[in-house]
């Protein structure tokens, strides 16, 4: 595995791989790695004949800094951790991968409405800048396929609207949420829990997964009120949304026969710490 933290290194070994025909996968990420993205790498490699991992704490889609500055950061564990899989990882600076100007004028991309919803009305700008680092990425990389894991279900349906309106030859991958024992979906805000805390998150999972006993009898509204009842009525646990929505164009749904494709999108607080999650009912 090797290290690479220039744009021109990276695009002088793709092009040599390239050139000798080889097929590139791409995980990109914030590191903070965990089993989730294990499996995305894992996969990555099985998939193609290069796997390139990147890490790179994007600073474009942080709404809040303070996030962006607790955000964990560990390069050296994260690297121990892919060394099976990963052949490249590319990890850039800031100024590697922005000019100051791009940073300071928000990036500014025709989402078709996917914005407008979940995490786009909770973090405004927040996908602009997903868009504007991982556009910025693919052209770097030139990967065949790439891949997201879904428990960020709206970063992938943005992704794959925006690899369509820029055409950009990359097969976008979904791969499925990975879970702790407790049912908890692996994040990397995770490791900003307490022992407490990770105990108590697990009820989202919980309630979400007891939650498909009642689908189609309970109406969507019942439902919400439901999962979001239930989840608030812990302590320690606050939702900052949950929405019923079609898995196609993540618009709120109002009947269960409104779409084949449904999925219920959840961010909850555990303290301070925002997490999210997600559940296909249909
Ligand atoms: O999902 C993430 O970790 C980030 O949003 C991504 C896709 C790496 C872009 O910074």
């Amino acid at each position: 595995m090797k290290t690479i933290t220039t744009i021109a290194e990276l695009t002088e070994a793709i092009t040599t791989l390239k050139s000798t025909g080889k097929t590139i996968g791409f995980v990109p990420t914030m590191g903070a790695l965990h089993q989730g993205h294990l499996s995305l790498i894992e996969r990555c490699k099985n998939e193609n004949d290069c796997c390139v991992v990147s890490i790179f704490v994007n600073p474009t889609q942080f709404n809040d800094r303070n996030d962006l500055l607790n955000y964990p950061r560990n390069f050296d564990k994260d690297a121990q951790l892919i060394n099976a899989f990963c052949d490249i990882i590319f990890y850039p600076t800031a100024e590697e991968m922005y000019k100051k100007e791009e940073t300071e004028i928000p990036f500014d991309f025709d989402f078709k409405g996917l914005d407008k919803v979940m995490e786009g009305k909770f973090r405004p700008n927040h996908f602009n800048g997903v868009v504007q680092i991982v556009s910025k990425l693919f052209k770097i990389v030139q990967a065949d396929k790439a891949y997201f894991g879904e428990k960020d279900f709206q970063q992938v349906a943005i992704i794959k609207h925006m690899v369509q309106l820029l055409r950009i030859p990359v097969e976008v991958i979904a791969c499925p949420i990975v879970r702790e024992e407790s049912g908890l979906a692996l994040s990397s805000r995770n490791e900003l829990l307490s022992v407490q805390e990770r105990k108590i998150a697990a009820n989202i999972s919980r309630v979400l997964f007891e939650s498909l006993n009642f689908v189609p009898q309970k109406s969507i509204v019942d439902l919400q009120s439901f999962v979001i009842e239930q989840i608030n009525s812990i302590s320690g646990l606050k939702v900052e949304y949950f929405e019923i929505v079609d898995g196609n164009n993540l618009q709120p749904i109002t009947h269960w026969t409104n779409a084949n494709n449904i999925v219920g999108c959840i961010t909850v607080f555990c303290g301070k710490v925002r997490l999210i999650d997600n559940i296909r009912y249909k």
